[in-house]
């Protein structure tokens, strides 16, 4: 298959087989992640490979409700990884303040995700499907204990693999003149982001479920893998806060705006008790 073909296909999949990853596929996937590009070279990544169904159950159960986490055969936590290079300028003489310098932990994470990205692709081309857990970061304090990352690692994403199952193709996307600009910004107009939108989610007064199939599927398959009831709890909550559109969705329910802005400071210490003191003056 062609790569762009391969590109277009793919889908964040969360229902897998049970099958093993065999030790040579992993290999090959870390290799690739550990030749993505990283600013100057200095790749700050760790990879821990979560393969025992007890320890991936325990990450499931960590990030909670993603049943698909203890489901997949390998899971692969992508850490910012700043204690390898402070030890080593220390031992040359010299120190390395990654984790207190804003440029380094943006482009360090800037690093992860290329090797993430890498990761997925190669996975997609050898028949695996993958899932990015990106809600890692609010349990990093129990995923630091539990996988006894040092100081100066951090969780920055989760990435689940494994041979799929079914993978979702409802997953509705914006049009690509919507993101492509040429040459410099071309702000739409209202009409125009407004259609945007409605032409990527389609109307929400119809039935739930199959308005989840497309902008949540996350909720569905979970209700399918487990009994997280998801769905319904969903459908209560936009009668309750009489979500009328999909925006209304998106940022009174699933990310509250308000809810996300007090977040940040219960993320700046999480950040702070792994060694990462970068968001203050
Ligand atoms: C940074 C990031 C974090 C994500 N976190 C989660 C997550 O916690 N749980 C999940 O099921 N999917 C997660 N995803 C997958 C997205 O839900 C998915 O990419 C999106 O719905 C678009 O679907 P597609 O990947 O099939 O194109 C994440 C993706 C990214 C890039």
């Amino acid at each position: 298959m062609e790569l762009y073909e391969l590109l277009m296909r793919r889908r964040s999949v969360r229902n897998f087989k049970p099958d093993e990853v065999p030790e040579e596929v992993v290999a090959k996937l870390a290799a690739a992640a550990n030749n993505a590009p990283t600013g100057g070279n200095m790749q700050p990544l760790s990879i821990i490979a979560v393969r025992e169904p007890e320890r991936r159950a325990k990450l499931g159960e960590m990030v909670g409700s993603q049943p698909w986490v203890k489901n997949a055969p390998l899971s692969l936590i992508f850490c910012l990884d700043f204690w390898r290079l402070k030890k080593w300028a220390e031992l040359s003489g010299v120190s390395f303040r990654g984790n207190e310098a804003l440029s380094h932990f943006l482009i360090g994470y800037a690093d992860v995700m290329c090797a993430a990205q890498t990761v997925v692709i190669l996975a997609e081309s050898l028949g695996l499907g993958s899932v990015y857990v990106g809600t890692i970061q609010y349990v990093a304090d129990e995923v630091r204990e539990y996988f006894e990352l040092p100081p100066y690692v951090f969780p920055a994403m989760l990435l689940s693999l494994g041979y799929p199952k079914t993978v979702p193709r409802n997953v509705p996307k914006l049009a690509v003149d919507v993101v492509l600009h040429r040459e410099r910004y071309e702000a739409l107009s209202d009409e125009e982001i407004r259609k945007a939108f409605d032409d990527k989610y389609g109307s929400l007064d119809e039935n739930v479920e199959k308005y989840f199939e497309r902008a949540f599927v996350e909720a569905v398959e979970a209700d399918r893998q487990e009994t997280p009831a998801w769905v319904e709890a969903y459908r209560d909550k936009m009668k309750e806060l009489a979500i009328k559109n999909n925006a209304e969705f998106l940022f009174k329910l699933r990310y509250p705006s308000d809810r996300m802005v007090e977040f940040k400071a219960e993320e700046i210490e999480t950040f702070k008790r792994a060694g990462f003191d970068c968001f203050g003056s």
